[in-house]
């Protein structure tokens, strides 16, 4: 198969790696890749979204994977299905699921799907009632887009109505904090779930932990995310079932009835609490890091599920995954996540701990290559992904492969996986 990936970071890479690595031979295609994803393919630059599905007909690409949100919030997957391609992702409407935290709280509320108790409200007197109802920790959270920053946790009624009256006076987000939700702080741990959805079946995939925080023990400030492992042993088979009748399903049962059918990656943020799960957020992709340890737990075939995925057929194949476990740790520049670094030489050292060799291996993201040269240029620049029969294995044969990789400035959590050791 022809196939496009959008997107440019490490999930984006280890997806094409993954699809690489079947017995089927594809011809991968990327906009706008990285520096290291046309180890794959060929990495474009077409930037308007009616130009890429013309490019995309033209060159019969048969599947195109659309990796961050912003392509879907802006409505990708309605662009290349008018030009009748075959595309994984949801719709610009269902993506309201991550591209509104208005539109995604009162989804849940109406389908009586648990998430914390909140308002969402233009209105500053409104919010600073509900906010005196409320104990303090108070969760604030801009309605738009804030690239992951859009989160308060407040840590008492002042902090929090600052929080709203910056939010909602454009000040903090622009318009994205037009609208505000005011939510009850939930104390749990936090789980990422991911189903991948074709409008009425589902498949999900082994749950994974994110470690949010740039700092070990959780400190710092909020990231991307600095590294994930998969699958957790804090998930038994009650709480994955708990989670498909009490969230998957009634989520794809009535995202079709508001007309919006939810096709792509469901990416279900779980807030744990007294073991029943609570829905934190959704996401409408894949997360990143974690896509980066899932993909290589999957034994059967990438590109066949994204495609049955994509044409309503996930009910015909049979998703298999390892019995492993997978460990991810980013390696970041040196001013993340606060500012962009000065490009750094990335110097691999050979991998001569042939255990090493076989059981682990990088994702790169932001990384770019100028005359065979490859340089840290992002923020997260890459990620080592070990795998083993136990998450100390994988973890072990992770941190083996960080320390073979140098560029000055880098920085690394050296926790990941804590919670489940
Ligand atoms: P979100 O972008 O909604 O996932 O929020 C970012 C992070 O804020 C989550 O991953 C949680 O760690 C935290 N968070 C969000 N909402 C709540 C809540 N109601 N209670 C506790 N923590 C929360
Ligand atoms: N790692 C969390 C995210 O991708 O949003």
């Amino acid at each position: 198969m022809k196939i496009l990936i959008l997107g440019s970071g490490g999930r984006e890479y280890s997806i094409a790696r993954a699809i690489s690595n079947e017995d089927e031979k594809h011809e991968l295609f990327f906009m706008p890749g990285n520096g290291a994803t046309t180890d794959f393919g060929v990495n474009l630059d077409i930037k308007d979204y009616n130009e890429l599905a013309l490019y995309a007909k033209e060159n019969k690409i048969e599947l195109t994977i659309v990796g961050p949100e912003a392509p879907l919030v802006d409505g990708v997957v309605d662009i290349f299905k008018s030009h009748g391609l075959v595309i994984f992702g949801p719709s610009k409407e269902a993506a309201q699921l991550e591209g509104s935290k208005v539109y995604m709280k009162n989804f849940l509320a109406k389908y009586n799907i648990p998430t914390a108790r909140y308002i969402e409200t233009a209105s500053i007197e409104e919010a600073f009632n509900f906010t005196n109802k409320l104990t303090a920790p108070i969760v604030v959270k801009a309605d738009g887009l804030c690239g992951g920053k859009g989160v308060i946790i407040a840590q008492n009624h002042n902090e929090a109505k600052i929080a709203i009256s910056e939010m909602l006076s454009g000040k903090s987000f622009g318009d994205a904090g037009l609208k505000v939700v005011v939510e009850e702080f939930l104390d749990g741990y936090e789980l990422s779930m991911f189903a991948v959805c074709d409008g009425d079946d589902y498949i999900l995939l082994p749950a994974a932990q994110d470690h949010k925080r740039l700092l070990n023990n959780d400190m710092g400030p909020n990231t991307g995310g600095m590294g994930a492992y998969a699958p957790t042993p804090l998930v038994d088979e009650e709480l994955y079932q708990k989670v498909r009748d009490r969230i998957i399903r009634p989520t794809l049962d009535g995202m079709k009835k508001e007309g919006a059918p939810f096709e792509g990656v469901l990416f279900i943020g779980i807030m744990v609490v007294k073991g029943e799960p609570i829905t934190l957020e959704f996401n409408v992709r894949f997360g990143d890091p974690e896509c980066e340890i899932l993909m290589p737990l999957m034994t059967s075939s990438v590109s066949d599920m994204f495609y049955k995925a994509s044409t309503n057929r996930l009910k015909e194949i049979k998703v298999e995954f390892s019995k492993q476990f997978a460990v991810g740790v980013v390696m970041a520049s040196g001013d993340y996540p606060y500012k962009n670094s000065k490009p750094a030489e990335i110097i691999l050292d050979k991998v001569l701990h042939t255990d090493v060799e076989k059981n682990s291996h990088i994702s790169f993201a932001g990384v770019s290559m100028i005359d065979g040269i490859l340089y840290a240029d992002g923020g997260r620049v890459l990620v080592c992904i070990g795998v083993g029969d136990s998450i100390k294995e994988a973890r072990d044969r992770a941190y083996l492969r960080c320390g073979q990789v140098h560029f000055a400035g880098k920085k690394l959590r050296t926790d990941i996986a804590y919670q489940a050791l």
